[in-house]
């Protein structure tokens, strides 16, 4: 016989086993919350940087240098490619990390940083890096990994900031414990082929707070991009400078811009570079793949329709 006094016990019981499972649950979700975070505002260093501080590049220099280190358990080399670089507070640097697997297994790490100054982290932006994902790594295999990043030239406004000179960029990568969307460190092999299904990801980290596929944003509509004319789309105020550029979005053409939008036409005004090679190769294939999807779409690819 249940009285109603144990029942009620029972229903305190089931409240907050419900609480405790609504918390666990945010815990498990953060990372892929804070992605989901990133994507929406374009928070590391696109959307951010056209608000406040495009073309703006402060003629102050700092010193940033990088520091490298492995957890015992993980059998893996770990070193920054250059030991520090000289940066202007605004001006977009692309370094490299290089690591091996000395083991004898494939393994997945997991990267966390920290920024030395501590009161620096908050100006130092990395646009992209391997930091938070899991990444795999062959054994015997060597992958050089990108990062990419800026000094916000905020930090010149900032009294307490008046004596920084140099800033330590630390890495260390620890064995991950409980995997959770892989990545392979193989991607950044330069010969690696292109992967439409990774620029699809790119596109939303990097463009996709300035472009959408069909409708002007910030900048013009890119779903149809590959193979159009440069400054063609009726409707969205192009710059003269790009209306006027006899340019066709070609492969080639794609990366060129990418890599440097002013050298391809000098006076557009799209203000970000994409530095890294791979990162390029894959939104350009993305953008290509969109093409190939619209003609299947509209069945002017493949075998005539009998
Ligand atoms: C901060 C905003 C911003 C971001 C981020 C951005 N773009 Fe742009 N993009 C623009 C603007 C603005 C233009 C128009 C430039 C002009 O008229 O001179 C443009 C133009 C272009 C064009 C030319 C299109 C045409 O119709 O001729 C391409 C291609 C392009 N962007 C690709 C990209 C890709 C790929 C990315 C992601 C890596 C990207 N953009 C990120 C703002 C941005």
């Amino acid at each position: 016989m249940v009285t109603p006094r144990q029942r009620r016990k029972f229903r305190t019981v089931i409240v907050l086993a419900g609480i405790v499972a609504a918390m666990l649950t945010l815990v498990g979700f953060s990372v892929p919350l804070y992605r989901l975070f990133c994507a929406a505002t374009g928070y590391n260093g696109t959307t951010q940087r056209v608000a406040d501080d495009a073309g703006k590049i402060s003629p102050r220099v700092v010193i940033v240098q990088f520091s490298t280190s492995v957890a015992p358990n993980l059998p893996w080399r770990f070193e920054p490619v250059q030991r520090s670089v000289k940066v202007h507070l605004g001006e977009e640097k692309l370094v490299y990390f290089s690591a091996t697997n000395t083991g004898t297994t494939p393994i997945i790490g997991h990267a966390t940083f920290n920024v030395t100054p501590p009161k620096i982290g908050l100006y130092f932006d990395k646009i992209q890096c391997f930091c938070f994902s899991d990444e795999r790594l062959a054994p015997g295999k060597t992958a050089i990994m990108p990062v990419d990043f800026f000094v916000d030239p905020a930090l010149d406004k900032d009294p307490d900031a008046k004596d920084v000179n140099t800033i330590t960029l630390s890495y260390t990568f620890f064995r991950a414990t409980k995997p959770d969307d892989v990545q392979n460190l193989s991607r950044f092999d330069p010969n690696a082929p292109p992967d439409p299904e990774r620029g699809a990801r790119l596109f939303a980290e990097r463009c996709s707070g300035c472009h959408a596929l069909d409708r002007v944003k910030i900048g013009p509509p890119l779903g149809t991009v590959f193979d159009r004319a440069a400054g063609s789309v009726a409707g969205y105020p192009y710059s003269p400078a790009l209306k006027h550029a006899n340019v066709t979005w070609t492969v080639a053409n794609l990366d060129r811009w990418l890599t440097d939008p002013e050298a391809l036409v000098p006076d557009n005004k799209m203000p970000i570079k994409v530095l890294e090679a791979n990162t390029r190769h894959d939104i350009v294939a993305y953008l290509e793949h969109l093409r190939a999807d619209r003609a299947a779409a509209t069945g002017t690819a493949g075998a005539p329709v009998r």
